[in-house]
């Protein structure tokens, strides 16, 4: 962040999980971050307080990022805020598992508006207050297997490989107005998402894992902080892995 204002930084889902790590990590980092959510209002809280107990500032933005209308209201009011919108983190995300012979199509729309078609649009919102500055940080949290691919996963790999595509050509886009574009690609990481997995299904996983284990928000936490920063003034349409070595 720059040194002489606080700036902002927005992270989408961040009441919980993965986006609940990168709040934290951005607090402590000195950004005034916005913790979005949706439904878990005491859960963005305590991730608001966990950041002003360590000496940080944030405070908890409630808005739908499936919803245009919703987005494009929220950025209007961040943008009344007094304080430029230095990062956007695109974590927020739903995964609805099913085989594409019992896909339903309102699952497939779900799917892409909740982690594709919000991403774009909360780009599109973000570049304007960004490009204004002259300076921003968009980091895509996308997945492993929108590299890979995953049985049972079609529409979320869909999904989570259309944020790659959105990386690298927004990279190209707004370059030119220092603003970057980065995505990261968690693995299996221990959260609410995975906890739908048993023991043995987790055990199996890790058996397939190079460095043997589910890796932790921290994980993730700890390279999208360096993406938000000055320490990666250089580094833009970039797809990094925090996935134990399980797709290299
Ligand atoms: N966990 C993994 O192994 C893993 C691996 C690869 C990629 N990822 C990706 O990492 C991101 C975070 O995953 P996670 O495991 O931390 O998920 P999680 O624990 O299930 O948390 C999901 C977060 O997204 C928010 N959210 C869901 N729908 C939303 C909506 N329509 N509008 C605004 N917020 C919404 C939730 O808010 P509420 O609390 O209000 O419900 C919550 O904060 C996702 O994009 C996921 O696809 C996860």
């Amino acid at each position: 962040m720059s040194n002489t204002t606080k700036t902002m930084a927005l992270v989408t889902g961040g009441s919980r999980g993965i986006g609940a790590a990168i709040s934290e990590t951005l607090g402590k980092k000195g950004f005034h971050v916005l913790v979005n959510y949706v439904s878990n209002e005491a859960k963005a809280q305590e991730v608001v307080k966990k950041i002003t107990d360590a000496g940080g500032s944030a405070e908890a933005m409630k808005f739908d990022v499936s919803n245009e209308e919703q987005i494009v209201k929220a950025m209007e009011e961040i943008a009344k805020k007094g304080m430029p919108l230095e990062v956007l983190v695109n974590n927020a995300g739903i995964s609805e598992d099913s085989l594409i012979l019992r896909m339903k199509k309102e699952s497939l729309d779900r799917t892409l508006q909740t982690n594709l078609v919000s991403a774009i649009l909360l780009s599109r919102e973000a570049v304007k207050l960004m490009m204004k500055n002259r300076n921003g940080s968009i980091i895509q949290i996308s997945s492993v297997v929108g590299e890979m691919g995953n049985a049972g996963q079609v529409a979320y790999a869909a999904a989570k490989a259309g944020m790659l595509g959105l990386t690298k050509s927004l990279a190209k886009e707004v370059a030119s107005r220092k603003v970057r574009v980065n995505a990261v690609t968690p693995g299996y990481i221990e959260t609410d998402m995975t906890n739908e997995l048993n023991e043995t299904q987790k055990n199996a996983i890790s058996q397939n894992i190079p460095l043997g284990c589910l890796g932790s928000a921290n994980d993730v936490a700890q390279l999208v902080s360096f993406l938000a920063g000055p320490e990666s003034k250089y580094i833009t349409g970039q797809i990094i892995g925090v996935n134990g070595g399980l797709y290299i």
